[in-house]
């Protein structure tokens, strides 16, 4: 078997990729997002950081000037930028405390994405540190998210 490059991996032609949206690919056994929205490409991990939630048709909103990407399970917000995760809390250090957007941090591994005369390429994170998304690309996550989708499947 082939080594493991990163890529970039060919993922589709702009024209296609632009008239899905959305785009799921699996690169090297990872499950990724393609998302196209007001004229950008976006690529990241396709199952939501927190517990794994199929990111594929969250709404996007623009949430302390990041797009962000909003999990359709829990409706966690992720900035399609870099992965970050957004939460609003309430500010209890200011007086009055006040309810503004917090960053948790990066939590959802985003890929970087280009396109060369007409085709779009994906290069695969090459962040070395863990990812909270990373779970449910693995072995583990993967048992979690059957169980998940199998319970609420029998809960509808
Ligand atoms: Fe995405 Fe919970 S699984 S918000």
């Amino acid at each position: 078997m082939a080594e493991p490059t990163g890529g970039p991996h060919f993922v589709g032609t702009k024209e296609e990729l632009m008239q899905a949206k959305r785009s799921f690919r699996t690169l090297e056994g990872r499950d990724i997002l393609i998302v196209y929205h007001q004229g950008v490409f976006y690529a990241l991990d396709s199952y939501c950081y927190h517990k794994g939630g199929l990111l594929q048709n969250g709404d996007i909103e623009e949430i302390n000037d990041k797009l962000c990407l909003i999990c359709p399970r829990h409706k966690y917000k992720i900035s399609l930028d870099n992965g970050e995760g957004l939460v609003k809390a309430t500010d209890v250090k200011a007086q009055p405390p006040v309810v503004k957007w917090f960053s948790r941090g990066v939590k959802q591994r985003v890929h970087t994405i280009t396109e060369t005369d007409g085709n779009v390429y994906v290069k695969l994170s090459e962040d070395p540190g863990w990812i909270q998304s990373d779970y449910y690309q693995g072995e583990d996550g993967k048992k979690e998210r059957a169980k998940d989708e199998a319970e609420e499947e029998s809960t509808s």
